[in-house]
């Protein structure tokens, strides 16, 4: 016959259960657009460099973030899934926040004059499907995962 675990240990087992739940639903609602759209700032705040003032006029919270110059965002989920802002000829670098736009498919930072390296934030973002950083003055290399 098998053994019957103690009530203890199985009042024990369900509390760490709970426990791992209640982690799990916390980190979920964790990110949201409000997140995003501090990232697009941590962004905006790096760019050192921006002549024709394209992010400094139009990425301001008095708009919504889904209508900024270069993001697009998922209807429904209301979090940002693309960032292109190719050719807006910013100087500057890229914060490390970038790496919490984790709804992001789609970045495109190509044609600028960011500088210094990419941040390892980066590999965080785990639905990103196409990047672009040609044209930059960026140092590190991606793993060969990003070209497909
Ligand atoms: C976003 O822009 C559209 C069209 O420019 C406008 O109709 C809409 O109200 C804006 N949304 C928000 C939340 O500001
Ligand atoms: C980003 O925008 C540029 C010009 O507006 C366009 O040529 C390019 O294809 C876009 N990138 C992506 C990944 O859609
Ligand atoms: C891009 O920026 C550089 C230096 O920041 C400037 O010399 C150049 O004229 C700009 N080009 C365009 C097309 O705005
Ligand atoms: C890179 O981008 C800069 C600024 O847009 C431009 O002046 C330069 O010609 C570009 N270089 C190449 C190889 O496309
Ligand atoms: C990746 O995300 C995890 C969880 O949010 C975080 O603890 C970690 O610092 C991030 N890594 C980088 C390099 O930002
Ligand atoms: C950057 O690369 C992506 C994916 O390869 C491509 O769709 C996009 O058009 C490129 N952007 C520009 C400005 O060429």
């Amino acid at each position: 016959m098998e053994r019957i675990p103690s009530p203890r240990i199985m009042i024990r087992f369900l509390l760490l259960h709970c426990l791992i739940l209640s982690f799990m639903i916390a980190s979920a609602n964790t990110t949201s657009i409000t997140t995003d759209q501090q990232a697009l700032l941590a962004l905006k705040g790096h760019v050192t460099d921006d002549l024709a003032k394209k992010l400094a006029r139009n990425w301001d919270t008095s708009s919504f973030v889904c209508n900024w110059t270069g993001i697009t965002c998922d209807v429904r989920s209301q979090r940002v899934t693309a960032l292109n802002i190719s050719g807006l000829n910013l100087t500057g670098t890229i914060p490390s926040e970038l790496g919490d736009l984790s709804s992001l498919q789609t970045l495109d930072l190509s044609f600028h004059w960011f500088s210094g390296s990419i941040p390892a934030s980066i590999y965080n973002m785990s639905s990103l499907l196409s990047i672009n950083f040609t044209n930059n003055t960026l140092f590190a290399e991606l793993p060969p995962i990003f070209f497909f």
